[in-house]
């Protein structure tokens, strides 16, 4: 931690009476709100400083989760229907958050941020296997052959063939469908195959990232150790990568 002044000073955004005077004028923001004081302890290395809305020292890197509830699209901008970029808070605006792979409109639970762009592509990289869990209501029951069949490759009704895939049946119409790759529609498409039309989805789970007591709608910032296990698992150094 250190004081804003000496970081500005640092930066080379000027001397000290200088910055003293840009400071008074309110053109500093710290993780997005105005800052006037001197004397406040920052952390640039966690923490976004902006002058006139430029950042200082580069973006600090950010993941989010977020809650996704129905009825929005996975955009960043869409001339028609909401998106989910809607749903962050304004704080995190400055941040230039894009998301991680996609759900469908209809698609509800965990679903990432990052302005991390190596990280993006190691998370959305069916190379790398992070394994997505998602909890589907469906039209009949799964039975020994569909789990079968998703472990040995799915081929959809288009002729594309899926990477081995985890199917779970719960009960009469209810799943949890694992998979490690992220293609167009991918579960409903899987699930279709085996005559079992989906009629509800949620992704519960990314990687050893759930959704815990995080409320449909509600965004967190993931901590510093959960963004390295993320990481960890995208480079194969857990035990869930092959
Ligand atoms: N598979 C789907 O079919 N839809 C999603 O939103 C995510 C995975």
């Amino acid at each position: 931690m250190e004081r804003l002044d000496k970081y500005l000073c640092d930066s080379g955004v000027g001397t000290r009476s200088q910055v003293k005077a840009i400071l008074k004028s309110g053109r500093v923001t710290v993780e997005g709100k105005p800052e006037k004081d001197p004397g406040r302890k920052i952390d640039p290395a966690v923490q976004t400083i902006c002058l006139d809305g430029e950042v200082l020292g580069g973006m600090r890197r950010a993941v989010v989760m977020l809650n996704k509830p129905a009825g929005f699209v996975t955009a960043t901008e869409d001339p028609v229907e909401k998106t989910v970029m809607e749903l962050l808070p304004p704080e995190m605006k400055h941040l230039d958050l894009k998301p991680v792979g996609r759900l469908d409109k209809a698609t509800e639970g965990l679903l990432l941020f990052t302005n991390d762009g190596s990280l993006l592509h190691q998370l959305i990289s069916p190379k790398k296997e992070v394994p997505k869990i998602y909890y589907a209501r469906h039209e009949g029951q799964a039975g020994e052959e569909d789990v079968k069949a998703f472990a040995s490759r799915i081929t959809l009704r288009d002729g594309t063939v899926c990477l081995p895939a985890v199917l779970e049946p719960l009960g009469p119409g209810e799943s949890l469908i694992t998979v490690c790759e992220g293609k167009y529609h991918q579960v409903r498409r899987m699930m279709a195959s085996r005559n079992m039309t989906v009629a509800y989805l949620e992704r519960r789970q990314e990687g050893e990232l759930t959704l815990g007591s995080l409320p449909r709608g509600a965004v967190r910032e993931l901590t510093e150790t959960e963004i390295q296990n993320l990481e960890a698992l995208a480079q194969g150094k857990l035990p869930y990568n092959k």
